[in-house]
């Protein structure tokens, strides 16, 4: 059965290589039928998260602040499965990509128990640098979000060795893992 994929793309290159993993990624995942949905982050106007704790009154619109979060609400409460793409920034995600994750709290305000919809996910990451240890900081956070937010692990392609946007396109193992992950998905 089709499933309906949410990206949200944290990089700020246009032309970068989480980009290029994204493109190979959604390929993949919609020659097997799949409906790919994706956000370039960057270019939205989203804000951090105020900690009010005053979100989940409108299903629609959960969060107090009104901006392009609103368009990425309604996608990721209908989405069976979310990636989160982005670059190395220091041993973690990048800005954009935590910034958006924080306002996805207003969703979980909506329920009585603050349960987060479940959601499989999947992790595309692009770096320069390309050791296990240097990915090890992002390894233990997405597999701790996971556990706490209680969704699935559906993949991961860590893209090492890639400093210059479009290094990764020298690389077609890394592009194959990222579409053969799109087209893993049923
Ligand atoms: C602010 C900044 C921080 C970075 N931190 C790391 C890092 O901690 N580890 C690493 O391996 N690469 C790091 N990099 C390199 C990027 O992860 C790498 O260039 C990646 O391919 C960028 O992806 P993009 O082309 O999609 O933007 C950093 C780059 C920038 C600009």
């Amino acid at each position: 059965m089709s499933k309906k994929i949410v990206i949200l793309n944290g990089s700020p290159r246009p032309n970068g290589n989480t980009a290029a993993l994204i493109e190979q990624f959604t390929k993949g995942a919609e020659q097997n039928g799949n409906q790919v949905v994706r956000f370039d982050l960057q270019r939205m106007n989203i804000h951090g998260c105020l900690g009010c704790c005053k979100g989940g009154k409108n299903p629609s619109a959960p969060c107090v602040q009104n901006d392009d979060m609103n368009k990425i609400y309604p996608h990721y409460v209908d989405a069976d499965l979310i990636v989160l793409a982005s670059p190395m920034y220091y041993w973690g995600i990048s800005g954009q990509l935590k910034i958006a994750f924080d306002r996805l709290f207003a969703v979980a305000e909506c329920d009585a128990n603050y349960q987060n919809p479940v959601k499989g996910c999947i992790l595309l990451m692009a770096a320069e640098g390309d050791t296990e240890e240097n990915f090890e900081p992002v390894r233990h956070f997405y597999h701790s979000l996971l556990k706490n937010l209680g969704w699935k692990d559906c993949g991961i392609v860590y893209a090492g060795g890639n400093m210059d946007a479009g290094a990764v396109l020298q690389k077609p193992q890394q592009l194959q893992a990222a579409f053969d992950l799109g087209q893993s998905i049923q």
